[in-house]
């Protein structure tokens, strides 16, 4: 049976991970600190928890020196664009130096292949859309410019060590597990989706509208909402690629549809059958008018193929995930 580390396994896309390898019989051994992930996320009693830190280099030594593991997927990181920006050295700390820790320790133990979670905000500012993965890379925040190190340092690591691996540029991740056991939760959360779902609830104050004069149909940014499960899926095709021997490569992943900040609201009214309770607010600095992933190559090459496409299924999936959560408080 297939033995895999998954690092940050207890945060949101994590979670949606463990349950979908355990679904699919692997052996799961999951690594958090649980600074942001939550332990009750790992639904599943299979999946072993060792609560840690991936820069912990003495933890790595011995995990790899006691267990054998067929991969590595690594979804711990910081992903607050605004906090990257007033807090540098956090990020610089968390997402590429203990990165580093990682793949020195998986090189030195023979580990591989990784599955690395990177972000649409390693291009930065689109030259075009869709973005596909010639767009050229020029990140505006060090959220970005933190995965844009470490796929930098994926290939160079391949190149010197034979580190195989996979960079994966989530664009906009949303939704739940479609069996409602596990959903997004953030530490303040700041995601669109789930905001309007509690304005809805009246968990929260109305949402802000972080501008409506985006040179866009509607004037709100356009954005591309790609359901958390179909993400997972891609990791696990993405596993499948490497163990084929193929080689390292980076992969963009939403749906190629964009929607804007009002497209969502009308699709968790829809979803919701109430109004979201809104008020229009400034523009939120970094926020690029429009992103939308070109994911053809994910598409050919991986053969991974997005189920929850549409954004009332998305809505839906999160909904069903947020009424669960009132009820469990
Ligand atoms: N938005 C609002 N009001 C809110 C929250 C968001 O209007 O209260 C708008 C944003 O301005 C943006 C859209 O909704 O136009 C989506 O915002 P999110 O914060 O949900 O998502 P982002 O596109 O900002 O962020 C996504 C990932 C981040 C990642 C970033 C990189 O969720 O983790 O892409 O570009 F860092």
């Amino acid at each position: 049976m297939f033995n895999l580390l998954v690092i940050g396994g207890a945060g949101y896309i994590g979670s949606h991970m463990v349950k979908q390898l355990l679904e699919a019989d692997y052996h799961v051994v999951v690594l958090d600190d649980l600074s942001t992930g939550f332990e009750n996320a790992i639904t599943a009693e299979n999946a072993r928890l060792i609560i840690g830190d991936v820069g912990d280099r003495a933890l790595l030594d011995l995990l790899f020196s006691t267990e054998k593991f067929d991969g590595v997927l690594h979804f711990a990181s910081l992903i607050q664009v605004g906090e990257s920006v007033a807090q540098p050295a956090r990020y610089y700390r968390s997402n590429v130096a203990k990165t580093l820790t990682l793949l020195e320790a998986m090189v030195e133990h023979g580990v591989g292949p990784l599955i690395f979670s990177s972000t649409a905000a390693v291009f930065g500012e689109p030259e075009y859309s869709p973005i596909d993965e010639a767009h050229r890379q020029a990140p505006i925040n060090p959220y970005g410019a933190s995965k844009f190190m470490v796929e930098r340092m994926l290939e160079d690591f391949d190149r010197a060590y034979g580190l195989k691996s996979v960079a994966l540029r989530y664009f906009n991740a949303a939704g739940a597990d479609p069996e409602g056991r596990i959903g997004e939760r953030h530490d303040p959360e700041t995601h669109l989706i789930p905001l309007a779902l509690h304005a809805v609830l009246g968990a929260r104050p109305p949402l802000k509208v972080f501008g409506r004069d985006y040179s866009t149909p509607d004037g709100t940014c356009v954005r591309d909402y790609i359901h958390v499960t179909d993400l997972a899926e891609a990791h696990l095709r993405a596993l499948e690629y490497l163990w084929a021997g193929n080689p390292t490569a980076r992969f963009n992943l939403g749906n190629g549809n964009g929607f804007s900040v009002q497209e969502v609201m009308d699709a968790v009214e829809r979803v919701t059958g109430q109004p979201v309770p809104h008020e229009n607010a400034p523009r939120r600095t970094g926020d690029p008018a429009h992103l939308v992933a070109d994911s053809r190559a994910a598409k050919s090459t991986l053969g991974w193929n997005p189920r929850y496409a549409d954004i009332d299924t998305i809505v839906a999936h999160a909904w069903a995930w947020e009424q669960k959560r009132v009820r469990l408080r």
